[in-house]
């Protein structure tokens, strides 16, 4: 297993480079969008947020009830905190890759933005079950992953000439840092999380797919809402799906 602790090196930066960046500032709120629909008129839910990282959806969670946000890096939790005026929200660290501490029940599991894909599938089936005993009966999970095909990134690194990192989601051989990264498809998270049903999956970032895209996102104002209809065969950056306790 490697260590996620990469992530408290990052926590200050992470921010500028990727949440306040034109192509996950779009991301994210395509994102907020297509959950917003999904959690419509709810108001007092207990919503727990796994890998919360910098707590970017911090604010738009507590919409929908009490948060209790959690990641494995202090440093990240820190700048979450940070954000909140108030005691809002509950922090507390929890490292995916061992089982939960938590006495009480959730209505809805929250992961944003590829934290479970620094988790390796065998520790995700452990997590299948663990995720269910945390929620309520009709329980539901809204977890983002990195999608397993990318077809802008690859397009840009083969282009490149950078052959390892065009082909890095296929290959299962992929690196942040010293971390190990796996990407997944919808087949497997539906596998995996045998427990749950699949009840609606959304993708972004199939133009806006990585930091070499701002420029011209920005420049061309792509905010991808016209291009929603590409997704499915283009292959995106994200996919979002919603999974519903059996
Ligand atoms: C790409 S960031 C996403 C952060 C946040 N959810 C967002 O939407 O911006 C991935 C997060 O996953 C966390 N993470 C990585 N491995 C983890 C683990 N084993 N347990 C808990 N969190 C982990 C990292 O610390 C980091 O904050």
């Amino acid at each position: 297993m490697s260590d996620p602790y990469i992530f408290d090196e990052k926590a200050k930066e992470y921010d500028k480079e990727f949440s306040h960046s034109y192509f996950g500032k779009i991301q994210r709120q395509n994102i907020h969008t297509f959950v917003s629909h999904q959690l419509q008129g709810k108001t007092d839910l207990d919503v727990l947020e796994i890998n919360c990282g910098t707590g970017e959806d911090l604010l738009f969670l507590c919409k929908y009830g009490k948060v209790t946000a959690t990641d494995v890096s202090p440093k990240m939790l820190h700048q979450a905190e940070a954000k909140l005026a108030k005691n809002e929200v509950e922090f507390t660290i929890w490292d995916l890759n061992k089982p939960p501490a938590f006495q009480k029940k959730f209505d809805l599991i929250f992961s944003n933005f590829g934290g479970l894909n620094c988790i390796t599938p065998e520790r995700l089936i452990e997590l299948n079950k663990e995720f269910r005993n945390l929620l309520d009966p009709g329980g539901l999970m809204i977890l983002t992953f990195m999608h397993s095909w990318s077809l802008m990134e690859f397009l840009y690194f083969f282009n490149k000439l950078m052959w390892k990192k065009a082909v890095r989601r296929l290959s299962k051989k992929a690196k942040y840092h010293d971390l190990d990264i796996y990407y997944y498809s919808a087949k497997e998270v539906k596998k995996i999380f045998a427990d749950f049903h699949l009840e609606e999956k959304y993708a972004t970032g199939s133009l806006l797919s990585g930091a070499y895209m701002n420029w011209l996102g920005k420049k061309l104002k792509i905010t991808e809402k016209k291009t929603q209809w590409l997704f499915p065969f283009w292959g995106a950056d994200h996919r979002v799906y919603v999974l519903k306790k059996r």
